[in-house]
């Protein structure tokens, strides 16, 4: 931890100027280059963010080297096998984990925000049937902002806890909704006298015409599932929401931009992306044929599930879905899931490659949750849904942080033009 203000010079040619270097309660110090362009007439040029800080955060912190994830300040291992998705909800919105009462109180506040307004029932119908569902959670989240009104004034702190809560409770009912009309079935009401992640599972699986028996092995599994995803610092959709809140956006419209962005199959679209990479692989035999194209400059592809921006060691929630998708397989008796085997595998595989060890490419979190939300009945397509039924919380925590910053501006990069100087007609 840096204690007194100690600087960087920067030298072109005759000229220099100093910034300030920074450091934060953990992690790389950073070098404040807000004044640059001021004092020297330059912009720093980073297209991928590989090597910017874009805000102070005190949310989730992330050490790429040491395959270490913490929500403020709790190992995700600690709190996947010691909390429940909501509490790590409480803990990411509020700075600190709930004691009991302010658990029990914090998930009923959720659970009667879960029903969303009759009239967006409507919404769905114009979409086809073999619509995506990242396609309608993109329109329909975005839609809460033409019907709560009384939750979207961003300079009411009041109203931003409300559409907060209303985002994280009603996500996973249009969630279940968009799964519901892509299967031609009736949405299913949520009910209150069940917790989070059986609510969800219900609300996708249960039919009309037959009592419904929530399984607590496979609520306990998709309720780890959320924790894992919650949140991840400032990752593509995450920044997507910053920025879109720097405007003074509403929180619906900046969810459903997270939602758009995480749709991306180098991003949240990964899980999806895997199971269709470990479908086309078919059996074990063919994998040293993908890998060598996965080496290839010229081949578009890649091993999806495997390789991070920040993790070059491990993907901690990797080593925990593996866990899980173990758990799930094996209490519902699908011993030897060939998808599963095959992923097992190519990951044994993979890590032995020099290619991949040279560019420190591991499992990340995608690599298994797709076998897993397979065996847990959901169609590969919901599978992105469900990381944004996760990942809402972490989106709705950050968004409040920026808020919440004194020194809030518009996000508004330059850029380094290389188009034609000018010319007339
Ligand atoms: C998520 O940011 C987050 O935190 C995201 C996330 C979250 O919780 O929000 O963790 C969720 O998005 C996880 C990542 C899911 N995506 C995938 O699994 C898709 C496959 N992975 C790659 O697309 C890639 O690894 C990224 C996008 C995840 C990371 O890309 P980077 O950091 O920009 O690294 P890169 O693409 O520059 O790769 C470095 C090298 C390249 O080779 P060279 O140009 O140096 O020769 O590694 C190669 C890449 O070609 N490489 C791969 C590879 N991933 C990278 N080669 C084969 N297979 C891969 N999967």
């Amino acid at each position: 931890m840096r204690t007194d203000a100690e600087t960087i010079k920067l030298t072109v040619a005759d000229k220099s100027w100093t910034f300030e270097l920074r450091s934060g309660s953990e992690g790389p110090d950073v070098i404040d280059i807000g004044s640059l362009y001021d004092k020297t007439g330059m912009f720093a040029y980073d297209p991928g963010f590989t090597s910017t800080a874009s805000c102070e955060s005190a949310v989730t912190f992330i050490d790429g080297d040491e395959g270490v994830l913490r929500y403020r300040g709790y190992n995700i291992d600690q709190l996947v096998k010691q909390r429940s998705y909501t509490d790590v909800c409480y803990l990411l919105l509020n700075g600190e984990l709930p004691e009991l009462e302010q658990s029990k109180e914090f998930e009923s506040h959720i659970t009667y925000h879960t029903l969303v307004h009759e009239q967006m029932s409507h919404f769905f119908r114009g979409f086809r049937r073999d619509a995506h569902p990242m396609a309608i959670m993109t329109g329909v989240v975005g839609a809460l902002s033409a019907f709560y009104h009384d939750s979207t004034d961003i300079t009411d702190p009041q109203q931003r806890q409300v559409a907060s809560m209303r985002l994280i409770a009603k996500v996973p009912t249009l969630a279940a909704m968009a799964y519901k009309y892509s299967v031609g079935q009736p949405f299913v009401f949520p009910k209150n006298d069940l917790d989070y992640s059986a609510n969800f599972l219900r609300m996708c699986f249960a039919v009309p015409s037959e009592d419904y028996a929530s399984d607590p092995v496979l609520a306990r599994a998709i309720d780890r599932i959320f924790m894992l995803h919650a949140d991840h610092e400032q990752n593509a959709s995450t920044s997507v929401v910053r920025s879109a809140g720097s405007s003074g956006a509403n929180p619906f419209a900046c969810i459903a931009a997270g939602i758009a962005c995480l749709w991306g199959p180098a991003h949240g679209g990964a899980n999806e992306a895997v199971l269709k990479m470990l479908e086309s692989i078919e059996t074990p035999d063919n994998i040293p044929s993908f890998i060598e194209r996965a080496k290839k400059k010229d081949d578009i592809f890649r091993v999806m599930g495997f390789g991070h921006r920040v993790y070059k060691n491990y993907d901690p929630r990797a080593n925990i879905m593996r866990e899980t998708c173990h758990e799930v397989l094996d209490h519902l008796g699908i011993h030897n899931h060939p998808l599963f085997e095959i992923a097992l595998e190519l990951e044994r595989r993979a890590l032995s490659e020099e290619y991949f060890i040279s560019k420190r490419l591991y499992p990340n979190i995608d690599f298994y949750s797709g076998i897993t939300l397979r065996a847990l009945g959901f169609p590969t397509n919901m599978f992105t849904v469900l990381f944004a039924v996760a990942r809402t919380v972490g989106w709705v925590a950050q968004w409040n942080e920026m808020i919440d910053d004194p020194k809030r501006k518009i996000a508004r990069p330059r850029q380094l033009y290389t188009g034609s100087q000018e010319r007339h007609i």
